[in-house]
């Protein structure tokens, strides 16, 4: 069939969010969606699997500065950096039609194009933006973010604050959209339609802010300076300028859009089954085909995350088991809609159970027996014995079919639920039919010929469903019968396999893992990655240039007793001392140390303060002269005397 008579089939993961490297949860939806393009494939389609990056918006912007670096350098560390997004999918064998990054020009361009369009519709409009402001994080956020009335990064006090900023006009598509996700097979699974209708549609959609100015990583507004688009239309609208929406980038937009599935983890459905159809009717675009909702992978019943210490690393697990072992493991174990909860016991025991002991075992003992029965080699003269024979081919042959049914319902788990029941038949195959005592008898070998292929005939067509899944592992498998038919014709009846085949016997496919002993060095690699960096050692400072003893002899270096010492309010850095220098009237000297020191700490302490610097404001109040310390890096001691020494001494 040539490719323009081919049904076309639209595929996408969400665009990832470089912050940080990718872990397994990432890694799961992204072995999701690859194994359902190569299925399709398989099946006949036109794929189009798009994958990609979302690099726009403060957090990068923050991060970036924080490493002091540019946020462009930064998520290009992220993306095409050792180790980064793009070698995670190479690793993982994900075989993406197409990688967007939204700092692609292109992808600029064309959301400048997008956001103009919906402004002079209509759409957009000016407005304010009312929200809380934590000043020391430079963050807006709403109401329902904050954590008990604070900010949730930091935990400080936020303020009233509002920004001018343009917004969306979600609240008028509200009817359109209830419809659209009560009334078709839009959002799946259905569960996910009444989370959405209850608890944002009903209370009443507000409209939505899309463009801001208190940072500049996103997509600039052009026609008006210091407003940035992120988030919102420059992520969603990705899944169409990849197909060449509005540049000339790409010419596919015609062939694939809309979208047969958007792929998406279940706390962004809100973004895909609200957001963006509104943003697509306002455009006047089609509407993807369906969003699939799938759930979050938990670690030991907890959210993975940084600070827990419990992200777990594909690349780790990968270097371990094998890359099919790690992406059989996900799409075997969880089913796709619901959260699952991974542990290292759960994949250990599933690699031994159903990959070492059953699939393995059943392509090693199969082939060794042909080669130690036969020499590699069936004879063609074959004796099929009805009545022993029926389950196990009727069970092979309608395996296609049961497999298609749950694929389509991207039921990945029990598809290959189905697969691993008729592998486990097989192996009781052999059994009930004893080919060790078939082969003691020189004239049942016949029979034990059709004993034989109808096991490897069996692979054939597990190894063949298995390909979207693992598919080194099923390539390896089908190497071993000679490289049979395994097109998705092939494998739905039983016989393709030639009767005369030849076998290869080869090394273990899955080895079984000792679990005590790997349990226990999977904890030691947990902790030792755990273990806090050792500190790096500040460079020392310049050297300053000489200076004439009369210059040294300038500074007045006197004695001071802490009788007062506080935070200023508004300040995260200043503390406000009163300090006696002798004179009998108190000194007040501001000093930027409030990270190193509690104010209650210092009082009574004696302290070193340069008394003749010329007095000057901080925070609206006056300082007069400096308390010396000493500073490297991140740290910071205050110069303290023993309090023998009385307050007014000068140094000398
Ligand atoms: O949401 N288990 O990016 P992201 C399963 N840039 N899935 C998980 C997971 C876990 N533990 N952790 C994260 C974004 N994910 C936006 C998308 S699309 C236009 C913009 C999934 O990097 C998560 O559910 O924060 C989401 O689907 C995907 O990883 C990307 O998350």
């Amino acid at each position: 069939m040539c490719d323009c008579c081919k049904d076309k089939f639209y595929i996408t993961t969400p665009i990832y969010y470089p912050s940080d490297k990718l872990h397994i949860g990432h890694t799961y939806c992204t072995v999701a969606t690859d194994a359902m393009a190569r299925y399709k494939r398989m099946r006949g389609f036109d794929v189009m699997f798009l994958t990609g990056t979302d690099e726009h918006g403060q957090k990068i912007e923050d991060k970036a500065r924080e490493k002091g670096v540019t946020p462009q350098a930064f998520v290009d560390h992220i993306v095409t950096g050792e180790k980064g997004v793009l070698d995670l999918w190479k690793l993982m064998n994900v075989s993406y039609d197409r990688f967007i990054r939204t700092t692609d020009d292109y992808h600029v361009a064309a959301i400048q194009k997008i956001f103009k369009k919906m402004y002079e519709n209509g759409d957009i409009y000016k407005g304010k933006y009312v929200g809380k402001y934590c000043k020391p994080c430079e963050s807006f956020w709403t109401e329902s973010q904050l954590k008990d009335g604070k900010c949730p990064d930091c935990g400080r006090d936020v303020q009233d604050a509002e920004e001018e900023a343009y917004f969306f006009r979600l609240s008028k598509y509200a009817d359109r959209i209830q419809d659209l996700l009560e009334n078709t097979d839009f959002l799946e699974p259905r569960s996910r339609v009444n989370e959405m209708v209850n608890n944002f549609i009903k209370p009443g959609l507000e409209d939505l802010c899309v463009s801001r100015t208190s940072f500049t990583w996103g997509v600039p507004v052009d026609f008006d300076p210091g407003h940035v688009v992120y988030v919102w239309i420059d992520a969603l609208f990705n899944y169409t300028t990849a197909l060449g929406l509005f540049n000339d980038k790409y010419a596919d937009y015609d062939k694939f859009w809309p979208a047969d599935v958007h792929f998406v983890g279940k706390e962004i459905v809100r973004f895909h089954s609200i957001i963006w159809p509104a943003m697509l009717m306002s455009m006047g675009m089609p509407l993807p085909k369906k969003v699939f909702g799938h759930g979050w992978l938990n670690f030991n019943g907890e959210k993975m995350s940084k600070s827990k210490g419990n992200v777990v690393d594909p690349y780790l697990l990968a270097e371990r088991y094998g890359v099919d072992a790690l992406r059989f493991f996900l799409l075997r174990t969880f089913p796709f809609g619901s959260d699952g909860n991974f542990s290292n016991e759960l994949l250990i025991s599933t690699i031994n159970t159903d990959l070492a002991n059953d699939l393995g075992n059943l392509v090693s003992r199969t082939a060794a027996m042909v080669q130690k029965y036969f020499g590699g080699k069936l004879p063609a003269e074959q004796t099929a014995d009805e009545a022993k024979d029926a389950e196990l081919l009727a069970m092979a042959s309608g395996l296609r079919e049961k497999y298609e049914a749950q694929m389509e319902r991207y039921a990945f788990q029990n598809a290959l639920a189905e697969i691993f029941k008729v592998i486990s038949r097989a192996n009781k195959y052999i059994d009930e039919n004893e080919p060790w005592k078939l082969a003691k008898d020189e004239t049942a070998k016949p029979r034990l010929a059709r004993v034989m292929y109808n096991l490897l005939e069996t692979v054939r067509i597990a190894a063949g469903l298995l390909r979207p899944i693992m598919p080194a592992t099923a390539d390896e498998i089908l190497t071993r019968l000679g490289n049979p038919a395994s097109c998705w014709e092939s494998l739905g009846a039983f016989g393709a396999l030639p009767a005369d085949v030849t076998v290869t016997v080869g090394a273990a496919l899955f080895p079984r893992i000792d679990a005590e002993k790997e349990l226990a060095a999977l904890e030691e690699l947990r902790l030792a990655a755990q273990a806090p960096e050792a500190p790096k050692e500040e460079p020392l400072p310049e050297p300053l240039p000489q200076i004439a003893f009369d210059d040294f002899a300038k500074v007045e270096m006197t004695v001071v007793k802490v009788l007062e010492c506080e935070n200023v309010r508004k300040s995260d850095k200043l503390l406000k001392f009163q300090l006696d220098d002798g004179t009998g009237a108190p000194r007040q000297i501001l000093s930027g140390i409030a990270k190193y020191y509690k104010p209650e700490e210092l009082i009574g302490k004696t302290l070193v303060a340069v008394t003749n610097l010329a007095p000057r404001k901080m925070m609206g109040r006056e300082s007069c002269g400096m308390l010396l310390s000493a500073e490297r890096g991140e740290k910071l001691s205050l110069i303290m005397l023993d309090d023998g020494i009385p307050a007014g001494s000068r140094l000398v």
